[in-house]
């Protein structure tokens, strides 16, 4: 299926969160660290289905705003993925948020909107892309981990207050310019 990626201009910006918001969950990661560095396995749970809470943020000061951007993919017409960042107080582009639409999932377009993020670091200056998902979000996990992130952060307490997350256990990706050889 052909798509495209446009950065983010003021005609786009209530294209923004039309996607759907849905990821399944059926495991979750088990940690370890060891020697400072963290892996991984995965235990089954309870099939169910994970929905973020959109934020009702508002974009219109992001086209113009050189902090900040988005990708947005498209389908013909139809809005089918996109990436929001900014620049993070340690020079990272932060992934705010991203998402591919259920109906355009494994078709390439996620990695597409990765390498979008990391051209911005590139053209910016920044040394690489971080960003922060859940151990109940596996496939999320297995998606970063093919376009070359490495897991070296998590964070027991950061869902503690959130009610209906609490359990959850929050996880650091991170992708170094350096060592993102050509496009993800
Ligand atoms: C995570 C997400 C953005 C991936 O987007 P996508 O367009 O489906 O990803 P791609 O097609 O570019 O996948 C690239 C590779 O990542 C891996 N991958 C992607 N999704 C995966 C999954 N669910 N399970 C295992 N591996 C996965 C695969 O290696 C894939 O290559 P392949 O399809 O050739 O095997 C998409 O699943 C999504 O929007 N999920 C719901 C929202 C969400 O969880 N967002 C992240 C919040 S932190």
């Amino acid at each position: 299926m052909k798509f495209i990626i446009k950065e983010l201009d003021s005609s786009m910006v209530g294209d923004i969160h039309r996607i759907d918001n849905e990821s399944d969950i059926d495991s979750k990661l088990v940690l370890c660290l060891e020697d400072n560095r963290l892996s991984y396995t995965t235990i089954g749970v309870p099939h169910r289905t994970k929905r973020f809470p959109h934020d009702e943020y508002e974009y219109t000061s992001y086209p113009d705003d050189p902090e900040k951007t988005a990708f947005l993919a498209y389908v013909d017409e139809q809005v089918a993925g996109e990436i929001i960042l900014r620049k993070n107080w340690n020079r990272f582009a932060l992934v705010e948020w991203i998402g591919v639409d259920r109906r355009f999932r494994r078709m390439g377009i996620g990695r597409a909107l990765i390498s979008r993020g990391l051209q911005w670091a590139k053209d910016n200056n920044l040394p690489g892309i971080m960003l922060e998902t859940q151990d109940n979000n596996v496939g999320a996990c297995r998606f970063y981990e093919s376009c070359g992130f490495v897991l070296r952060g998590f964070d027991t307490g950061l869902y503690g207050g959130a009610n209906q997350y609490k359990e959850e256990i929050a996880l650091f990706w991170y992708l170094m310019l350096d060592s993102a050889a050509g496009p993800v």
